[in-house]
């Protein structure tokens, strides 16, 4: 990384950007030494929310902060920026159904994509957080042809940290060994950001008087492990909304920096290195797990320095790969989608 990293957020005025902002500007990202271009896109409506949020980075003097802009011109937030956090989109609104949704948010996509294209850093990184969150990003990526699509990546270390989480939790109940989330390594979600992804802990470890152990015999609950953890994964964004009474924010922003960080940043967590895996939605281009190409899929990834790549030999489970079929047809389904309202306008995905 530069000095001083360009970075743009866009739904710069919502609730994860708000989340979002210490964790870019505290060098919990890029690193304590690297200095902070940071511009917030938002839309007209929310003109003024992104005035305070301008005004509460101002207040809070961030050592790192080179410069803010807020903007809701696209253009300007988009010049040669070197990070891409997208996180404005159109919510799902009551009653509304899935393919209004892709409608509204494969325009915003497109209108986005197409700034990458004409106005970021050819290496720029981007990652796509706005639901759809793996077609959005699919969208995004092709209209911005002449970025990599190893650059682009959707969120799903969220869903990823909810499993380690629940892990941690099930572990120090059963066995007697206080651990919490730092202690598991290996997890995996598969798909799609949706209800249909599909969490592995097959794979998983946890830290236990200093030493990485199989997950299973820790946990001492099969019925839980085999039949209550996956749904409650899937489901863990509802039950957040159902208490709080909003979507997960905090627990996003925190998923976004994670993401970067062991992507793009300078340091990388624990759960990172020789071996280790996180997990990523990106293009499934070449995979080695029979996933039909050209969806943005999440998989174990191991990420450092800029690079990603798809962890290769993983076994995988009759009962996940029953399960994967599910989340292959939804990502199918979507593309399918956004391909036609696309076609309508000019070209396939
Ligand atoms: P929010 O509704 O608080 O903020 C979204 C912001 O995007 C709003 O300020 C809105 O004005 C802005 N926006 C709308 N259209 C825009 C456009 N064309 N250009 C720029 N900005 C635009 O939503 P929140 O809670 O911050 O969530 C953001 C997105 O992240 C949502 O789509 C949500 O569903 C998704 N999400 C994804 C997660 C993941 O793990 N992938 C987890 C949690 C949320």
């Amino acid at each position: 990384m530069a000095d001083v990293v360009r970075v743009v957020v866009t739904g710069g005025a919502g609730q994860i950007a708000y989340s979002l902002i210490p964790h870019i500007c505290k060098g919990l990202i890029f690193g304590p030494s690297t200095m902070v271009d940071l511009r917030l896109l938002d839309i007209e409506p929310a003109k003024d929310a992104l005035k305070g949020v301008v005004m509460e980075i101002q207040d809070s003097a961030y050592d790192l902060m080179a410069s803010v802009m807020a903007t809701t011109d696209v253009a300007q937030a988009f010049k040669d920026v070197q990070v891409a956090v997208l996180l404005g989109g159109f919510p799902r609104k009551q009653g509304m159904e899935r393919q209004d949704l892709i409608e509204k948010n494969v325009q915003i996509m497109r209108l986005h994509g197409q700034a990458l294209e004409q106005h970021a850093d050819r290496n720029c990184k981007v990652v796509v957080v706005a639901n759809p969150a793996n077609t959005n990003c699919l969208v995004a990526m092709k209209y911005a042809p002449s970025i990599s699509p190893a650059n682009f990546s959707a969120l799903t270390r969220l869903d990823h940290d909810r499993l380690r989480g629940m892990l941690a939790a099930k572990v120090t109940e059963k066995s007697h060994h206080k651990i919490s989330a730092k202690d598991i390594r290996n997890c995996v979600i598969w798909g799609n950001h949706s209800s249909s992804q599909v969490p592995d802990a097959t794979h998983a470890e946890a830290l236990v008087e200093g030493k990485w152990q199989a997950i299973a015999p820790l946990c001492n609950d099969p019925q839980w492990l085999e039949k209550e953890l996956v749904p409650a994964v899937q489901n863990r964004g509802a039950a957040v909304i159902a208490a709080r009474k909003l979507s997960s924010a905090l627990s996003a922003a925190n998923a976004v920096a994670c993401h970067l960080r062991d992507w793009v940043g300078v340091t990388s967590s624990s759960t990172t290195g020789d071996g280790m895996f996180v997990s990523m939605a990106v293009i499934s281009d070449g995979n080695p797990y029979g996933i039909p190409e050209g969806l943005v899929f999440s998989f174990p990834v191991a990420s450092s320095n800029g690079k990603c790549e798809i962890v290769q030999g993983l076994s995988i489970s009759t009962h996940v790969r029953e399960l994967l079929d599910a989340t292959v047809a939804e990502l199918l389904a979507e593309r399918e989608m956004a391909t036609s309202i696309i076609a309508a306008r000019q070209g396939a995905l």
